[in-house]
Parts: structure tokens; C-alpha cells; sequence
């Protein structure tokens, strides 16, 4: 199948423009888009009218889905589908107080989807389904750029450095309402390399953002400063991309290589439904 690409920046995102992710792409297109994406760790596809079971295959295609664990984020039915929204189930306005609503916000900070789960994810897919007016953007930056921009010193100093992801860490304003006693016990904190090879480019990449809590063999304070460094470092704007969300855009990410998070928008007046699946990771990052 033929298809356009072009860059969105020049470090980060590729739009893909003559295909329809309603059909099944063939085996061909499909190594070459996800070549694409491996070279530019976002892609776009503009105004995709696919539903959730679409969704679902195509994301599939890249690999095994995540389920999600948390049942108030599920599309009912559809455990593979995560709602990124501030909509309930008949699409009004979820209450100020909605413990989903403060997810929402902290979803507001630099993260990888699943950098809390020992095998984390692999890739996410996110479908727009209704967007705000204004705001609501999602901004990605390019993790693997912004390591090779490093200084020598600084590669070597976090090269053999492990990490410490922790869910409950970047959550700390939200567990009291959010979660479960049973929820709380599936995640607990997993280490993961703070310079990550990506298993499928060989480059490394800074994995750290909001979920990252602590740096082994470090104390607290040179261990936060390190990890608020490194992240400052990676979103610098030269290795990010801001996507302004269209009705049926879908954008893959690649979160071996990238951090990302959504803007704040009017979510007490204004809509925001987006559909995500997430694809598992394949082996555990040490
Ligand atoms: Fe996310």
C-alpha cells in the first residue's frame, strides 16, 4: 500500500498520510510504518474514522495489548481500551472531585505509559474522539535524542545507573481516592536502567519523567536532582513535538524512546475523550 511521510519536527514525529487503519494493512506496509515510527518515535495518522475494535486490531499488529489495570479508566467491556478523558460513561462532565480527574492532572507531568510495571509498555496508541476547543494537547519528547545530547560526562556518570519506578510515587496526590488496597498491591516499585537500550534501534535513551522516584546508590536530594535534571534536559522544546488533537487523529508512540504528557484544557466546561490501547513490552528492561 502507498503512503506519505513527513517529518512534524526536525528530532521528533512523522505523519503518515494514505491509509485507512480500518482495513488491515499488509505484512509490507506494515514493517515499513513501523520503521517509520522506530526512526521517529511518534507517528500521526490524520483523520482515521476507526472504532474501538480497529483500534484494537491495529494496535495489535504492533504487538500484545496491555489490559488496563484500573476499571474506573476502561471503556466498559473493552479492558483494552483506556479512556483519557473527563467525560463518564454517558459523556457528561465527570465532577470536579472525580478521582479520574486528578489522574488526569497528574497525567499533566513528563511520563512513559507503564515505566511503573516491571515489563513496561512497549508502545500506546491514542484515538481522538472528542477534543476541547483549546488546550488539551499532548506534548512528546524525543528520550533517545535527548541522550546522544548529553555531554560525555554525564553518559558515562548515568550509564550504569538503575532507576526505581514508582506508580505511587508520581500518584502521591491521588492514592488516598483513587485506588484500592488490591490496585495498590499489583504495582509495586521496579527497577529499571536510568540509560535504557532500546531493544529494537540498540540506541539508549533517558528513562526517567514523573514516575521515576529514586536512583540506587544515591541519597534522596542527589538522586532527585539528578533524575529533575535529566528530564529538564530531555523536554527541552529542540526534542519535543505539541500535538494539537483533530477529531480521528491517532497517534503511535514509541514510550522506549519517549516521555509525554497532556496539557491542561477547561475540563469543568469543555470535553475530552480520547481512546488508548497500549502494547506490552516484550522482556524486562534489566
Ligand atoms: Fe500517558
Amino acid at each position: 500500500m502507498d503512503f506519505t511521510v513527513s517529518k512534524l519536527t526536525p528530532e521528533i514525529g512523522a505523519e503518515i498520510r494514505g491509509l485507512d487503519l480500518r482495513e488491515p494493512l499488509d505484512d509490507e506496509t506494515l514493517a515499513q510504518v513501523r520503521q517509520v515510527w522506530l526512526d521517529h518515535v511518534i507517528v500521526l495518522f490524520p483523520e482515521q474514522e476507526i472504532d474501538d475494535d480497529q483500534q484494537i486490531e491495529f494496535s495489535r499488529r504492533i504487538g500484545e495489548l496491555e489490559l488496563i489495570n484500573m476499571a474506573a479508566l476502561q471503556m466498559r467491556g473493552k479492558p483494552e481500551i483506556y479512556r483519557a478523558t473527563n467525560l463518564n460513561d454517558d459523556d457528561t462532565l465527570m465532577a470536579e472531585d472525580h478521582p479520574i480527574m486528578q489522574t488526569n492532572r497528574d497525567n499533566q507531568r513528563w511520563h512513559t505509559d507503564s515505566s511503573f510495571k516491571r515489563i513496561p509498555a512497549m508502545a500506546s496508541a491514542l484515538h481522538a474522539r472528542i477534543v476541547p476547543d483549546s488546550g488539551g494537547e499532548t506534548e512528546f519528547a524525543n528520550t533517545a535524542a535527548a541522550y546522544d545530547a548529553l555531554d560525555d560526562d554525564t553518559k558515562k556518570r548515568i550509564e550504569d545507573l538503575v532507576v526505581v519506578h514508582n506508580f505511587f510515587w508520581s500518584r502521591r496526590d491521588a492514592q488516598e481516592v483513587a485506588f484500592t488496597e488490591e490496585e495498590k498491591a499489583a504495582i509495586p516499585p521496579v527497577r529499571h536502567p536510568l540509560a535504557r537500550i532500546h531493544p529494537e534501534t540498540g540506541r539508549r535513551a533517558i528513562y526517567a519523567g514523573s514516575h521515576a522516584e529514586q536512583i540506587e546508590g544515591m541519597s534522596w536530594e542527589e538522586s532527585r536532582d539528578l533524575i529533575d535534571r535529566l528530564n529538564d534536559h530531555a523536554t527541552q522544546a529542540r526534542f519535543t513535538y505539541r500535538h494539537d488533537w483533530k477529531v480521528g487523529d491517532m497517534v503511535l508512540w514509541d514510550n522506549r524512546a519517549a516521555l509525554h504528557r497532556g496539557l491542561a484544557f477547561d475540563a469543568a466546561h469543555q470535553r475530552r475523550r480520547l481512546h488508548r490501547t497500549t502494547v506490552a513490552g516484550t522482556a524486562p528492561t534489566l
